[in-house]
C-alpha cells in the first residue's frame, strides 16, 4: 500500500477533468489563436527543466569518457542544458558503426528515463536511433543501459529538440518519434505543446518525403489537439485518413509515463503520418 500525496491528490482532479468531454471547437480556436500570436512569444520552452536524484552510477555515465560513444555533447558540468549547436548533421555520428549512415533514421524526442527507445533500438539493430533528451537522470540511465548492451545503434543527445530540428538539413530523418509528450494541461500553458504548427514545421521539414511522424499520448485532449494540427497541415498525410488516430502499433513499447497513464485509467492514442 502506498501513501498518497497532495500531489497525488491533485493528479487525480487534474485527470477527471481531462476525462470531460472534448470540445473541438475550443481546440479549433486555441490554435487560431496561438498562430496569432507573435513569434517571440510562442518561443516557449516545451519543457521544465527538473531537479531530481541520480544514482552515482548514471552519473559517472554522464561524465566519464568511456561513454562519449554514445553520449555525444556531455556538459562540463550536471545540471546544465547540452550544448547543440555544433550538431548539425545525425547521420555522420554513425560513419564508424556496422549499420554506417546511410541506414535508416529515427529520431526520438523526449524519451524520459530511456526505456522504450532503449528496446526499440535493441529490437531494430539494422536501424539507426538518435534520442534527444533535456533530463539528466534519463540520459544518464539510457547512456548505461546502452553500454551495457553494447548498442552499436544509439546516440544520445542532451538538449532542446526545437533548437536541434532547427540545426538539421532538410530530408534528414526517416522517422521522428514524440511518445508521451508533457501535456501542459493548463490553458495558458498549451503554446508549450511539442505539437504546434510551428514546431511540427520544423519537424516536417527534417523527415524525408515518406517519411514518419509518430506520436502517441495519453491525454485525450492533446490527442484530438494532434489530429486538429495534423491533419492541418499540407505536410503531413495522416495514415488512418483525416480525423482518426491509428491503432497502437505493436512496435511501440510500453512507456513509463504510458504505464502510469493506464494505471490511472486514462487512454492511449496513436498517431501516425507520412510527410508529404
Ligand atoms: C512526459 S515525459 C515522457 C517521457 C517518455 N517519452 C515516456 O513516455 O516515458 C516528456 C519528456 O519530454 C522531454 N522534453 C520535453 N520537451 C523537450 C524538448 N524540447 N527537447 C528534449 N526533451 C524534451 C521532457 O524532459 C520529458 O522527459
Amino acid at each position: 500500500m502506498t501513501n498518497s500525496t497532495p500531489q497525488d491528490a491533485q493528479n487525480v482532479l487534474a485527470d477527471a477533468q481531462s476525462l470531460q468531454a472534448i470540445d473541438k471547437e475550443e481546440i479549433s480556436t486555441r490554435l487560431t489563436k496561438l498562430a496569432q500570436t507573435p513569434e517571440q512569444f510562442r518561443k516557449i520552452n516545451t519543457f521544465m527543466k527538473r531537479r531530481s536524484h541520480m544514482s552515482q552510477y548514471h552519473e559517472h555515465a554522464l561524465l566519464d569518457a568511456h561513454f562519449r560513444y554514445l553520449y555525444v555533447n556531455p556538459t562540463d558540468e550536471l545540471g546544465k542544458l547540452g550544448d547543440i549547436s555544433a550538431i548539425r548533421d545525425l547521420r555522420v555520428l554513425f560513419t564508424d558503426t556496422p549499420n554506417g549512415s546511410d541506414a535508416s533514421l529515427v529520431l526520438e524526442i523526449g524519451f524520459g528515463m530511456g526505456d522504450s527507445l532503449f528496446e526499440m533500438a535493441k529490437n531494430a539493430p539494422e536501424t539507426n536511433f538518435v534520442g534527444v533528451e533535456v533530463h539528466e537522470p534519463g540520459i544518464g540511465r539510457l547512456v548505461a543501459l546502452a553500454d551495457e548492451a553494447k548498442l552499436h545503434n544509439l546516440k544520445i543527445i542532451n538538449g532542446d529538440a526545437v533548437a536541434l530540428l532547427d540545426n538539421l538539413p532538410p530530408q534528414h530523418l526517416d522517422t521522428v518519434q514524440l511518445y508521451f509528450p508533457d501535456p501542459w494541461q493548463k490553458k495558458r500553458h498549451y503554446k508549450r505543446r511539442f505539437v504546434t504548427h510551428d514546431r511540427m514545421a520544423k519537424v516536417a521539414r527534417v523527415l524525408k518525403s515518406g517519411g514518419k511522424f509518430h506520436a502517441a499520448t495519453d491525454w485525450e485532449h492533446y490527442a484530438f489537439w494532434m489530429l486538429e494540427v495534423l491533419d492541418g497541415m499540407p505536410e503531413f498525410i495522416n495514415s488512418c485518413e483525416k480525423g482518426n488516430f491509428t491503432p497502437r502499433p505493436d512496435f511501440r513499447p510500453l512507456t513509463k509515463f504510458e504505464k502510469r497513464g493506464i494505471t490511472h485509467g486514462h487512454g492511449v492514442w496513436d498517431l501516425i503520418y507520412l510527410k508529404a
